[in-house]
């Protein structure tokens, strides 16, 4: 390859979307609207001190072209047709790898058309990439819809330094052995140079696989938190393998949820909701992932049993719409919302439900005033990689008030110890952690939300992404936490 085929981006990010989402006007004009985000703003200063590139899908069929110069950096939207986002995105993404890593709650479906379109697309993502990287560049690809881009890139552009990071759960290894293309994708992931995930035992299980799957040679030490990782040697390569957890800019949370003008929308809300004793939240995507069904059983049988009362307590679920072409969402939204109807019609009155539910995304302010406001912040999936919810509302309680009921089977919860966590698959177990939770002494609340904000505050998004790159770059000391 001639020098004149390398791009000039030192530094690039391929995700599946991008940082901004592009809307189609009636008259047909586009309009990029920013996604803020957390992955963003902990790139974005990194991205422009570094020549930085954004690969990803504009998250609307058709639409794409020639790189954009943005502000902060290059944005190299990735056309995709109507039908490679029906196949790749809703199909293989959402329909076969979703439900797979998330512990199989919904089946998954395995159909050969989105695999075949998976690796179209994957490799539309790796020549996108390719065409822009300079040489010796540095490429972070992200999450699970593409996997395959590591290995392509490679093939396309063995200068380059490849890293891989899965934000969700990496699953047990009989679990993983349904997909009909099990190999193909270890292969895939195993392009790059440094593989991440959230926590030791998806590493663990990926070095398994590496092994048992693709006949590699592994280490056989045990994967620690940003240390100790774990090597498979591919030919004279060496991939390193490591568990790096994510998290939230907290300080800048911390900073804007103390602004007079949130606490302001607090008190506001508060008095929204009829000033009840305690307010109790839910904040998700609409995934049923997410346990909001869990939730809601759990707070529809704490009030039949006057454990909650109607008068004093009132829980907010806000849900953004996600994914909505997906059969099995479609099937959970309507469950959720006649759940909602239900115990409204059991323990409301007129003017007065004693839960609002919200189905639309709510501006960051906004739901930070929501956090500031909340005394009770549920978070009960059935699996989730990390959990970010938790970590902001953890960030926003300036004054160490508040309690977070926390699923065992999040990310969070390795972290988050003095959460009041719960097996979201025990329903009495989930009312008695909610139960606690409303009616904990002040002190030993405000104990555990002081040690868990100091974990939060400490590790950061920023102290995130430095890890993964340095541990890239080769950079980092391998003895230290
Ligand atoms: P996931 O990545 O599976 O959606 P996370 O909890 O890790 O789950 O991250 C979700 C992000 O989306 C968080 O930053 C959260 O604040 C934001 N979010 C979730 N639900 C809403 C909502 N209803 N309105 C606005 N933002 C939301
Ligand atoms: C999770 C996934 C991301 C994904 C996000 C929103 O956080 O890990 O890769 O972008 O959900 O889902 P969507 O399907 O709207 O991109």
């Amino acid at each position: 390859m001639t020098a004149a085929a390398f791009g000039t981006s030192d530094f690039i990010v391929v995700a599946n979307r991008l940082p901004v989402d592009v809307e189609k006007a009636p008259d047909g004009t586009l309009n990029w609207k920013e996604s803020p985000g957390g992955l963003v703003t902990a790139l974005k200063p990194i991205l422009s001190a570094r020549n930085g590139a954004w690969v990803g899908w504009p998250g609307a069929p058709d639409v794409g072209g020639e790189p954009i110069e943005g502000e902060d950096m290059l944005l190299v939207p990735v056309k995709l047709s109507a039908q490679e986002v029906e196949e790749h995105y809703e199909g293989f993404s959402n329909g076969s790898l979703w439900p797979l890593y998330h512990d199989v709650i919904v089946k998954p479906e395995y159909h050969r058309e989105w695999w075949n379109t998976y690796v179209e697309v994957n490799r539309r993502f790796a020549e996108e990439t390719a065409k822009v990287a300079a040489e010796g560049a540095t490429v972070w690809v992200q999450d699970y819809q593409l996997q395959l881009v590591p290995k392509m890139l490679r093939m396309l552009r063995p200068d380059v330094k490849i890293g891989f990071f899965l934000h969700i759960p990496f699953p047990p290894v009989e679990l993983f052995m349904q997909m009909p293309w099990r190999r193909e994708i270890i292969e895939g992931i195993l392009g790059a140079d440094l593989v991440g995930f959230h926590l030791p035992g998806g590493a663990q299980n990926f070095l398994y696989l590496a092994s048992k799957l693709a006949g590699y040679p592994t280490s056989k030490n045990s994967i620690g938190v940003r240390s100790k990782f774990g090597v498979v040697t591919v030919g004279f390569r060496s991939v390193r393998v490591g568990a790096f957890p994510i998290s939230i800019e907290s300080a800048e949370l911390a900073a804007t949820a103390k602004l007079p003008e949130t606490k302001q929308r607090a008190r506001a809300l508060r008095k929204e909701l009829g000033n009840p004793e305690k307010i109790l939240l839910g904040v998700d995507r609409l995934d049923y992932t997410k346990g909001i069904d869990v939730r809601l059983r759990a707070i529809g049988e704490l009030y039949a049993e006057g454990r909650l009362d109607p008068e004093r307590h009132v829980f907010v679920q806000l849900a953004t719409p996600s994914r909505e072409r997906v059969e099995s969402y479609k099937v959970m939204r309507d469950d959720i919302e006649r759940q909602v109807g239900r115990i409204n019609g059991d323990f409301g009155r007129v003017g007065r439900p004693v839960v609002s539910y919200v189905h639309r995304p709510v501006p960051r302010r906004e739901l930070l005033a929501f956090f500031a406001a909340a005394d009770v912040m549920l978070v009960t999936p059935l699996r989730d990689g990390m959990n970010l919810v938790a970590k902001e509302y953890i960030a926003c309680r300036n004054d160490s008030t508040g309690a977070l009921v926390l699923s065992e089977f999040t990310g969070a919860a390795a972290e988050l110890r003095q959460a009041y966590q719960c097996n979201p698959h025990d329903l009495e177990g989930v009312k008695n952690a909610i139960d606690e939770a409303v009616h904990q002494e002040p002190e030993e609340g405000k104990r555990r939300v002081r040690t868990m904000r100091r974990q939060v505050l400490q590790y950061d998004v920023d102290r995130w992404a430095r890890s993964f790159l340095q541990t890239l770059a080769g950079t980092v000391d391998e003895t230290r936490g």
